[in-house]
């Protein structure tokens, strides 16, 4: 497909191949398209799969097209393929018609997508992001960080590392870096925490990759009225980071306790409850991550999911087994490695705990750089791993 059309231009059908088309079959496909116009029908073929980009089309005449093929060649495996896709054509109910074709994308805003181009370009996308000086050279994390546990506290530890050399950071930070809250007073402990955080952030920053991303899985605490993933993500956007997203991690646990007194049946102070955390997503310099495309490891299924901006997952059930009070579930860990990484990436946790992102890491073929400042913890990490570390 033409790298200057866009998929928001097209609608999507993508079918599954039991087994790949022969080259006869593929090159019949092939003539099948050749006099389509590409801006109104598309595909892209591999071994696995069949995408079809659709936008505007004569269906009487492409039927026509499809049994003069189906007449003509012998192969069931295309057959049963073409016939797939009229069905899954058909089957789509919203278009509009012009010019005796079924239109599929746009055909009822298309004046509202004029005019919200002509508003994006004015208004300027991720504005507070674009005059950054990042350098887009990107370097290899050094062999001796590699798939390794360290024990240590971040700041010091990324502080060895070269500038640009991660491509994911996925972390969870904690509630409190052991600071004495009753010695600094509420305000100043607060300040202490976010001072302490945004240098380990900082580094985070300075070592993802030019088209990084750094992924923050944050509870803010609603008891004490701190919105942490809002204070999280003005930090990053005053780095010049883009704010990719938020995704919302709903975890149906019900049974927060907290009643404020006074505030039953009144509007006096209702208490909020939350069943869920958030997890806040920042790109370094750019949206689009660079990656082999046979590094990517997500279904058609899994991205159709998860591209939903909520994710419904059971906190994770583990803690006691690892006497860890705040890990995160290793489905969340997955999807957030699928999604936003590719194999073979370097994938960091500054905050690494027991060790689940690097757990998830060494699972689904990427390397992992983990770092938790105890030693307690780390062991667990590396023991998790199926290594031994000491
Ligand atoms: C919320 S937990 C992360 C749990 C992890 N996601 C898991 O699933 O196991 C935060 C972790 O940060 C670690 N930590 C706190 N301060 C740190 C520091 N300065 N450097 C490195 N790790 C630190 C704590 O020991 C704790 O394990």
């Amino acid at each position: 497909m033409n790298e200057k059309l866009s998929t928001e231009d097209y609608k999507i059908i993508s079918i599954e191949l039991e087994e790949p088309l022969s080259e006869l079959d593929a090159s019949t496909l092939k003539s099948l398209f050749a006099d389509c116009d590409e801006r109104e029908l598309a595909y892209e073929l591999d071994e696995s799969e069949f995408v079809l980009f659709l936008n505007a089309i004569d269906l009487e005449v492409f039927k026509e097209k499809i049994a003069i093929v189906a007449a003509q060649s012998n192969s069931q495996a295309l057959n049963a393929l073409l016939g797939r896709t009229l069905d899954e054509i058909d089957r789509i109910r919203s278009y509009g018609l012009k010019n005796g074709k079924r239109v599929y994308v746009g055909y009822d805003r298309e004046r509202k997508v004029l005019a919200r181009k002509e508003k994006e370009t004015r208004r300027q996308q991720h504005y507070y992001a674009n005059e950054n000086d990042f350098s887009e050279t990107n370097n290899p994390l050094p062999a001796e960080f590699e798939n390794q546990i360290i024990c240590g506290d971040s700041v010091d530890i990324l502080k060895r590392l070269p500038d640009n050399c991660v491509d994911l950071v996925f972390t969870s930070p904690p509630y409190n870096f052991g600071l004495d809250y009753e010695a600094n007073g509420d305000a100043h402990y607060w300040e202490h925490y976010f001072d302490k955080l945004f240098a380990i952030f900082d580094e985070c920053a300075r070592v993802l990759k030019f088209g990084g991303r750094i992924v923050v899985n944050i509870q803010p605490l609603f008891s004490d009225y701190i919105p942490s993933h809002h204070i999280i993500s003005n930090f990053f956007i005053s780095k010049r980071f883009i704010w990719k997203g938020e995704i919302l991690w709903e975890k149906n646990n019900y049974n927060c306790k907290y009643t404020a007194w006074g505030s039953w049946k009144s509007p006096s102070n209702p208490y909020l409850k939350y069943t869920w955390e958030f997890l806040e997503i920042f790109a370094k310099g750019t949206l689009k991550k660079d990656g082999a495309k046979e590094n990517i490891d997500l279904t058609a299924d899994e991205f159709k999911k998860w591209v939903v901006a909520k994710w419904s997952i059971a906190p994770e059930r583990q803690m006691k087994d690892f006497d860890h009070p705040a890990m995160f579930p290793e489905e969340l860990a997955k999807r957030v490695l699928k999604l936003f990484s590719f194999q073979n990436d370097v994938v960091l946790d500054p905050f690494n705990g027991v060790g689940t992102t690097t757990y998830v890491a060494k699972m689904t073929n990427r390397r992992y750089l983990g770092i938790d400042i105890s030693r307690e913890y780390c062991e667990k990490a590396t023991h998790r791993l199926g290594n031994t570390l000491f």
